[in-house]
């Protein structure tokens, strides 16, 4: 069955502007739900003079009547999602059983996970990944593990927990003494306290939100898939070992929320003008240089949930063809398109070269020596922040838009022109009653 459902997944190495796209197309779908990552994701959404930067939350909570959903494949920190929540509402967005559900099948993102991924990055020197130090891939190590994961579903049952944190935690403190010298104390009573306590609060949220998600497509409502990270960050399909620890594509949606191959409906690919990236590993544009400097200084490119400053590149249209292609991209978000006004020259990366022999397939995993072939195209000077329709844009920037589609092999639906939810140009979108 196919669905009017939506599905928004970053094509890059994260960070295209999800949050921003997300918020958008909330306005008129029924429910939002992530389904992969957890707090390494940072999302932001600008409403007028208001910012909210969210981690956990679904971006759709910020409209009223639209349930939010933390869907199964997630890596869940409880601590971090009620500080989002009472932020959230002391900022006055109601947050409540009524628009934010927990899968009960999704992962708990424990104390010693974040302990593990910091002394785990320490212990790598040079060959660290550069993580978020959110627990990420420890947590899902224990999910694969199986016997030492704690599932949402065991915040429910204090007596259960009690046992299993005592057992967990037993483990991991032998193992973090053997692999990494740890000379700390893991703090047993005090998680089972506070983790005891969390489940009481987090009770009324909790519910098998996979359910929900394949009654509301069944009913012909309107779900949005909401993407964390970049397809170059997938586990599988990423820069390997340079990714985070989850499937992040579209093809991660059935698996991460526990809906249906089919109900992932429209799937919109989030793409800067641009290439940026966060924390080690290849990056074939890469502009180590002013040019790179000036855009970081243009786009406040420095991250959403670390403060890292974020390296910066050209548009790769090779890497998008290839996150587009494997999600099954039907439309493209083309995201701050602004920060490249003022550039004389843009360059696009069209092709790479291996030993001067062009390549013929994309390989995720051997990027670090690819020599990029580029085109040139000339730069708009003028602020389009201002822009109110697709047809209002320089000559160039609308050469710039058609030329990455072109080379991309997918239509663009929407430009974004600044992080505000008006500064959005919705011209080619082929999704149905979507915008307002
Ligand atoms: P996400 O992780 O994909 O949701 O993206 P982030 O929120 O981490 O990073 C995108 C940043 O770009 C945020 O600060 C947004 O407010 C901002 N942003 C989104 N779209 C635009 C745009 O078109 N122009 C500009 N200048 N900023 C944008
Ligand atoms: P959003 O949803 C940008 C990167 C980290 C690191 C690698 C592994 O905001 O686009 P992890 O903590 O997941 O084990 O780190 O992945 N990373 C992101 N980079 N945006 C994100 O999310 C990211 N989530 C993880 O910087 O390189
Ligand atoms: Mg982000």
């Amino acid at each position: 069955m196919n669905s009017n459902n939506v599905t928004v997944v970053g094509l890059q190495w994260g960070d295209e502007g999800k949050g921003k796209i997300v918020d958008a197309l909330a306005a008129n779908s029924d429910m939002v739900s992530r389904y992969c990552g957890g707090a390494n994701a940072g999302h932001t959404v600008k409403v007028g003079d208001e910012k909210y930067a969210v981690h956990l939350v679904p971006c759709g909570i910020l409209h009223e009547g639209v349930m939010n959903c933390v869907g199964n494949g997630m890596a869940f920190d409880p601590v971090t999602a009620l500080g989002e929540v009472e932020h959230l509402q002391g900022r006055g967005v109601h947050v409540g059983p009524d628009n934010f559900s927990i899968s009960e099948a999704a992962q708990v993102v424990m104390p010693w996970h974040k302990l593990q991924d910091t002394l785990n990055e320490e212990s790598l020197g040079k060959a660290k990944i550069g993580t978020t130090a959110r627990g990420i891939g420890p947590c899902y190590c224990d999910k694969a593990n199986r016997s030492t994961a704690i599932r949402v579903a065991d915040l429910l049952d204090a007596d259960g927990l009690t046992e299993k944190i005592a057992r967990v935690a037993g483990i991991k403190q032998v193992t973090f003494e053997a692999l990494y010298n740890y000379k700390g104390e893991i703090d047993v009573e005090g998680i089972t306290a506070e983790f005891i306590e969390i489940g009481k609060k987090l009770a009324p949220h909790i519910r098998n939100t996979g359910a929900l998600l394949r009654r509301a497509t069944a009913e012909g409502k309107r779900v949005l898939f909401e993407g964390g990270q970049g397809t170059m960050l997938d586990i599988d399909h990423g820069t390997y070992p340079f990714v985070t620890s989850s499937s992040v594509s579209a093809c991660g949606v059935p698996a991460g929320a526990g809906v249906a191959p089919k109900s992932i409906g429209t799937v919109v690919g989030i793409m800067k003008a641009y290439t940026t990236r966060v924390g080690a590993g290849p990056f074939p544009t890469e502009l180590d240089n002013e040019i790179g400097d000036a855009i970081r200084k243009a786009g406040n490119e420095f991250g959403t949930t670390t403060g890292r400053p974020r390296r910066c590149g050209w548009f790769d249209a090779m890497v998008v063809k290839y996150t587009a292609d494997l999600s099954g991209v039907d439309e493209l978000a083309v995201m701050l398109l602004d920060v490249l006004s003022g550039l004389d020259e843009l360059k696009i990366c069209v092709g790479y070269k291996v030993d001067g022999v062009l390549q013929e397939d994309f390989d995720p995993a051997n990027l670090a020596d690819v020599e990029c072939v580029y085109e040139t195209l000339p730069g708009w000077s003028e602020d389009i922040t201002g822009v109110t329709s697709y047809d209002d844009l320089p000559a160039n920037a609308k050469a710039y838009v058609t030329r990455v589609s072109e080379v991309v092999g997918r239509k663009v639906g929407i430009v974004s022109i600044g992080p505000d939810r008006k500064q959005t140009l919705v011209y080619n979108t082929g999704i149905e009653g979507i915008f307002g």
